[in-house]
């Protein structure tokens, strides 16, 4: 098989990159490890910023978000009890966010995808990337037993923090920074109204909470645990109760339970390397980088990255010119370091961290200062809703 682009992985990155290429003529193949139904099961986070919105209404797959999606100006930090709303519209000159989620988000890619003649592989076996550093990359795999090779003019990793494509660096051509979070986050998604129209984030002295939601009707909840801690040891009356403990008392009294739809522990993780091109391969979304939940940017800067590498495809495509292509890895890295940057202080201010109580003291002060300026709550409302 021959291809322009061939992109490893079917998750929001992959899809996104591949619907901007084929709508623009550029030819694609995408490889998928998994089966559609396993990437349409994974639940993660929701909250999607303006240019996120703008660049899925590009590619022609935002039809049932603008229509289902709820759109935000404000969320709430809550702490010793007291809201703190953090009126991000206002503060931006009227930015909004959309709380929309990533499965849909990918569902919608996958049918727009399905409604065009360009190929996907699901259940592609054994990826592996060849010859990238020249001018004619391959990329080999199984399917059903027999062997195909792809060859094409680039290839874009997509797939994800565990796949082949940045595995196939060699160690000394790439620098990875890596921080992991002694805890991690229980989420748990029902068929409830959420307790509050708007999301909140609470620090509580035993641990974080988060009340998102899907829409009206769904509520997508969370608490801060051990990283140690098996899911088995967390019934939803459990988590349920533990939830409501950990919310301001106002939201708490509106707390409605529910069965759950899905419940799952993930660990926090910062991870980013650096370059996130190598030749003719180039890493897009959770390949390179990876941020803590706490702020929602993973799909937002995923988003950011096939956007980023579209445009230098198109110029390459388009007008024979290399330019955005050159500078695809120094213009990514100033926009993930940035959002890194605010999720690794989202995380640091709101979670309990076992250790001196120094800390705790100083996230109290700093919070204390956040309600008297809104200098300080500005800056988290340009972070939030997406840095230019
Ligand atoms: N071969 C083919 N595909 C693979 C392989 C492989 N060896 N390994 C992984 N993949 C696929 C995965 O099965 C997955 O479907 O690559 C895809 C990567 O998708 P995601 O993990 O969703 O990553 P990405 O598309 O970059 O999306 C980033 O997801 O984790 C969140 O917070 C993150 O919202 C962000 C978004
Ligand atoms: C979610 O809706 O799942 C969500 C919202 C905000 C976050 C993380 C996750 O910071």
């Amino acid at each position: 098989m021959n291809t322009q682009v061939a992109i490893i992985g079917s998750g929001p990155t992959g899809l996104l990159l591949g619907q901007l290429l084929t709508n623009q003529g550029i030819n694609n193949v995408i490889l998928e490890a998994k089966t559609k139904d396993y990437v349409l099961g994974r639940i993660r986070a929701g909250v999607l910023e303006q240019c996120t919105i703008d660049v899925l209404r590009e590619a022609g797959a935002s039809e049932r978000m603008d229509k289902e999606g709820l759109v935000h100006n404000g969320f709430n930090l809550c702490f010793n009890n007291r809201y703190l709303r953090i009126p991000f519209t206002q503060l931006t000159d009227g930015k909004v966010v959309m709380i929309y989620g990533q499965t849909e988000v990918t569902r919608d890619l996958m049918e727009a995808r399905e409604g065009t003649a360009a190929t996907t592989v699901y259940e592609a076996a054994n990826v592996q990337l060849h010859d990238y550093t020249s001018d004619s990359p391959r990329v080999t795999y199984e399917k059903d037993g027999e062997k195909h090779t792809i060859d094409c003019d680039f290839i874009a990793g997509c797939d994800g923090f565990h796949g082949p494509s940045r595995k196939s660096v060699p160690a000394d051509e790439i620098t990875e920074y890596e921080y992991e979070y002694p805890f991690g986050w229980l989420g748990l998604l029902a068929d409830v109204p959420p307790v509050d129209d708007e999301v909140i984030y609470s620090h509580h002295e035993d641990g974080f909470a988060l009340s998102s939601m899907r829409s009206k009707t769904r509520s997508r909840y969370y608490i801060q645990v051990p990283i140690d801690e098996k899911i088995e040891d967390w019934p939803e009356e459990r988590f349920w109760k533990e939830f409501q403990r950990r919310l301001p008392a106002e939201a708490a009294a509106k707390l409605v339970t529910g069965p759950a739809l899905e419940m799952s522990i993930a660990p926090l993780r910062s991870f980013i390397c650096e370059p996130m091109q190598f030749s003719r391969l180039f890493l897009a979304g959770d390949s390179a980088h990876i941020v803590p939940p706490t702020g929602a940017k993973g799909l937002n800067l995923a988003a950011g990255d096939a956007k980023t590498l579209f445009e230098a495809l198109k110029l390459h495509y388009g007008e024979g010119k290399d330019d955005l292509l050159n500078s695809y890895s120094d213009d990514c890295l100033d926009r993930v370091w940035k959002a890194s940057r605010f999720s690794w202080w989202m995380t640091t201010l709101f979670h309990k961290f076992s250790e001196n109580p120094f800390n705790r003291k100083i996230q109290q002060a700093e919070l204390e200062y956040l309600v008297g300026s809104k200098a300080g709550q500005t800056t988290i409302a340009e972070n939030f809703v997406g840095l230019d």
